[in-house]
């Protein structure tokens, strides 16, 4: 038996896990699963255990009301200490850049445990854009083992970090596989809100924002534009899951309480959430995931960043970076409000992330490099 642990934390990393977990779960054979998670998230990842029925073994529980990087660093890193010396894991999983991430990476280490690196190789250069994710995942490439890269661009950006190119394994994003369980044409919301919007006469802008470069003055300017966009396009309507930092919700609360057709509700729970992607006219984020799951839905995304580590759906023509500044977001996005040609243009769906599979590659690799089977599928290709 294979004994794989997975360490996750926060809602993006359990989202992309769970389709891991639950195909590891079906080789109950040769793999032994052990689930982890640091709760660095609380509430916005029970939502994702609890709609992919997955029970942790181990639960540290560490998230405070406004918490440091400090804080989820050590504590992540002494709780994982005794849950590794108690499971001794062949493998430990980890995925992404939170800083989960790289207490997982790090306390595996510790122990000598090989680490597997999922979502690996993606890369803006830049340090602390974002921050501090990209140092998160640059450090946890450096620990890992084997490194599962969503793209060739991603399995490039390793090699030129002078990775062995027998250790990087092209898989998809599994995020893909999570979206392709989870999205519906048929959906219909259970929140009586969302059901009474007119999805056929109305443009539904779809909106969030978390990332720590943004707090403060750029989501105002983020907001502020949004504001005026509403208020000029009478068709227009805008639904904006808060994320539950209360830095976020202070700002939201000041810039858009009351402001006609915005609502403002709480973090969605993924399955509404990702139907709600698939019904809109057009997203604005500063999320990693969201840029990754909206162009395969063939919705136009525009990133409230100034840096991307995907440029694969940018290339496509369906991502656009165009930052924070309140001018150049209000223009842009009026723009593809106004303009049917420059909305078409974007509104391609493109798949350049994966095809459903990248779960079944992960695990079939930690078969082969582990179990010693030597079926291995073929990498994910454009
Ligand atoms: C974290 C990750 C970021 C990821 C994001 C996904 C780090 C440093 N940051 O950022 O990479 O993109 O998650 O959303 O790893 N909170 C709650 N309940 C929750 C979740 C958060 O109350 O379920 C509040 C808490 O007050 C918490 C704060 O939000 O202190 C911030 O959470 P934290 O995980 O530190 O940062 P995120 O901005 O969520
Ligand atoms: N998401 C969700 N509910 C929401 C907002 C986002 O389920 O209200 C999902 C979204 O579909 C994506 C993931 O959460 O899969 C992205 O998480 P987030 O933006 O918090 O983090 P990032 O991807 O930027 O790390």
């Amino acid at each position: 038996m294979i004994k794989v642990m997975t360490v996750f934390g926060t809602r993006p990393e359990a989202i992309k896990m769970a389709p891991v977990v639950l195909e590891l779960k079906k080789h109950a054979d040769k793999i032994q699963t052990v689930v982890a998670v640091t709760a660095q998230h609380r509430q916005m990842l029970d939502q994702v255990l609890e709609l992919f029925r997955i029970e942790p073994d181990y639960d540290l529980d560490i998230m405070s009301q406004g918490q440091t990087l400090y804080d989820i660093t050590t504590k992540s890193l002494m709780g994982l200490k005794s849950v590794l010396e108690q499971e001794k894991p062949d493998i430990v999983l980890v995925h992404g850049d939170t800083t989960t991430t790289f207490a997982g990476a790090l306390a595996a280490y510790y122990q000598q445990i090989p680490v597997g690196h999922v979502e690996a190789g993606l890369r803006t250069g830049n340090i602390y854009s974002p921050f501090p994710e990209e140092m998160n995942r640059k450090l946890t490439g450096s620990i890992a083992a084997i490194h599962f890269a969503p793209t060739a661009t991603a399995k490039a950006n390793l090699l030129k970090e002078a990775v062995a190119e027998k250790n990087i394994y092209v898989t998809g994003n599994t995020v893909i596989d999570a979206l392709m369980k989870t999205v519906d044409p048929a959906y219909t919301f259970e929140d009586e809100m969302l059901n009474h919007i007119d999805f056929l006469r109305h443009r539904v802008i779809l909106m969030t924002t978390h990332r720590r470069e943004n707090l403060g003055e750029p989501m105002r300017h983020i907001y502020k534009a949004l504001r005026s966009i509403v208020e000029e396009i009478p068709d227009t309507e805008v639904v904006f899951p808060v994320h539950r930092n209360p830095l976020v919700r202070k700002v939201v609360e000041e810039e858009l309480s009351g402001a006609d057709r915005i609502h403002l509700i709480d973090p969605m729970e993924y399955e509404p959430f990702a139907n709600l992607m698939n019904k809109c006219s057009l997203v604005l984020t500063d999320s990693g995931g969201i840029q990754e799951e909206a162009p395969s839905l063939g919705k136009p995304v525009l990133v409230l960043r100034d840096t991307t580590e995907r440029p694969e759906a940018v290339a496509a023509g369906t991502v656009r970076l165009i930052g924070t500044e309140k001018d150049v977001v209000y223009r842009e996005t009026k723009r593809l409000l106004t303009d049917r040609h420059a909305y078409d243009t974007m509104s391609n769906a493109v798949n350049p992330y994966g095809d459903g599979k990248a779960s079944q590659r992960i695990v079939q690799a930690i078969l082969r490099d582990f179990g010693g089977e030597e079926t291995v599928m073929e990498e994910f290709s454009l």
